[in-house]
């Protein structure tokens, strides 16, 4: 058996599996977000580490020959969030998280002192979430904490040294922090000079599947493992959801709408950037890339919708009639801004919009409306890839909400012109940290053999020629409204 652990913003799971991909057992434990004031979110890095010991002593329980027969563990971590250490290996506060947004000031001074070269080096943007901001901003607001600092780390790989005792960082979740030379794969002198952040707080960089050590002995023997279990580095939650919908190789892309949505591409190139539109990081297959472009509010903005004007409906009944509403919705179209977008606005004020509202429209033409403006969101994300890169795909695999609803899954594929293709099996990012671990066991000679065993699609849909000239229409209709809309109140 190998375990596959994702250490994500709300819980942690972990997944059993064998060497065929069968996922035998799957555990989760819940835990919260600390609010100290508006906009700042952050989590004490031992509710990982406990949800990690209970989830691992659970999965031993329901298969008790896995206490000797795992061979490996490998994790997939909340990306950018900032765990800090001093040179015992202490926790000096709270783990600040990808989504806290008090770090505005320092964004602005990093693309004010880096201009181009940022994304140069970085291929990215800085955005309040990444980590670098976050540096600042405790060396800014807390210099005593500030001046303890020995090390920092992310989710997964603090959940790592708390396992092994040894510290580093993986290429895939380095790339998000800001201080990555993505191409040339080292730690950015310029950036580390730029912002006086000293390097030796920077943890030795190691790939996806290299043995970071053994679960130390006494922690092993109390969670209940026999034998030695080998530690694997890992990967970024994207990255991870990205090997376990098979986006190992090109023509593939993956579109998943959970509380944000994501559409991500895989990259080859070293070089590759979209010059800032969108993320562009390292995969957590060796030497490969990904793109990907975010909407903040996806599945939040439909959970929204639900239980603000259809509390009393499920999801299946909110959703039953959306197939008898023509494409369009009749002219109501829905911007899906409730908490700002990312992607391709970067915009934290503007605010979501209905438009066109008649008195013909029902509730299912509003539920239909907010599925299309969620969808059109992720096609923006498509279309940069191909104004930049020229993308197009051979089919988008389509994961989370989107996937749970064959009408959204017929809209997706007219939406975005392309083949949609759902998974036999979704496990998401746990089991592409069982992946990592499976290569780094050499259970593989390489991630794509290792997709063909463990990833399988199930269902396919086909764009109708007539839906998707219908939604190009609709499509130039929506990009309207951000432009149009985005002053109102600011
Ligand atoms: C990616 C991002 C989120 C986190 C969630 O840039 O901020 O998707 O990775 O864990």
């Amino acid at each position: 058996y190998i375990i596959g652990i994702d250490v994500g913003t709300s819980s942690l799971k972990g997944i059993l599996v064998t060497k065929q991909g069968n996922v035998v057992a799957t555990r989760q434990q819940e835990y919260g977000l600390e609010t100290p004031q508006p906009g700042f979110s952050e989590q004490h890095p031992a509710v990982w580490t406990d949800a990690l010991v209970s989830v691992l002593k659970q999965l031993l329980t329901d298969v008790p020959e896995a206490a000797q027969k795992t061979e490996g563990i490998s994790f997939s971590g909340q990306m950018h969030s900032l765990v800090l250490l001093n040179d015992e290996g202490e926790i000096l506060r709270n783990a600040i998280l990808w989504n806290d947004v008090r770090t505005t000031p320092q964004c602005e001074e990093i693309t004010r002192t880096l201009g181009d070269e940022l994304i140069d080096i970085t291929k990215n943007k800085a955005l309040e979430g990444f980590t670098l901001p976050k540096l600042l901003w405790v060396k800014d607001n807390e210099p005593d904490i500030w001046q303890d600092v020995a090390r920092f780390l992310l989710p997964k790989d603090y959940v790592g040294f708390f396992l092994t005792g040894n510290q580093q960082m993986e290429y895939s979740d380095a790339a998000g922090t800001l201080l990555l030379n993505t191409g040339e794969k080292e730690w950015s002198q310029k950036i580390l000079q730029a912002f006086d952040i000293p390097e030796k707080i920077c943890p030795p960089l190691v790939e996806s599947s290299d043995c970071i050590g053994y679960i130390k002995t006494g922690l092993a023997t109390d969670i209940g493992f026999d034998t030695p279990v080998a530690v694997y580095s890992g990967g970024a939650d994207n990255a991870c959801a990205a090997l376990a919908a098979g986006i190992t190789s090109s023509g593939l892309a993956l579109a998943s709408i959970g509380t944000s949505g994501v559409f991500l591409s895989y990259e080859d190139d070293p070089k590759g950037s979209y010059g800032g539109h969108l993320h562009y990081f390292n995969h957590a297959d060796k030497d490969r890339y990904y793109s990907m472009g975010v909407t903040l509010a996806a599945g939040h903005s439909l959970s929204w919708f639900k239980q603000t004007f259809a509390s009393t409906k499920s999801y299946d009944e909110l959703l039953g009639n959306i197939s008898s509403v023509p494409i369009g919705s009749d002219n109501l179209l829905f911007t899906p801004y409730i908490a700002g977008e990312r992607t391709p606005y970067t915009d934290s004020h503007i605010r979501g919009s209905f438009v066109g509202i008649s008195v013909g429209h029902t509730l299912d033409h509003f539920a239909r409306a907010v599925i299309e403006g969620i969808t059109f969101s992720l096609k923006d994300s498509q279309e940069l890839m191909k104004q930049y890169a020229g993308k197009t795909f051979d089919a988008i695999v389509s994961v989370g909400g989107g996937a749970k609803n064959q009408d959204w899954l017929q809209i997706q594929a007219d939406v975005f012109n392309t083949k949609i293709v759902t998974l036999a099996s979704e496990q998401g990012p746990a089991l592409g940290a069982a992946m990592i671990a499976a290569v780094g066991a050499n259970w593989f000679d390489s991630m794509t053999d290792c997709s063909r065993e463990f990833v399988a699609y199930d269902k396919e849909y086909l764009p109708d020629d007539n839906h998707v000239s219908a939604y190009d229409t609709c499509y130039r209709h929506y990009r309207k409204v951000y432009p149009a809309t985005k002053n109102i109140f600011n």
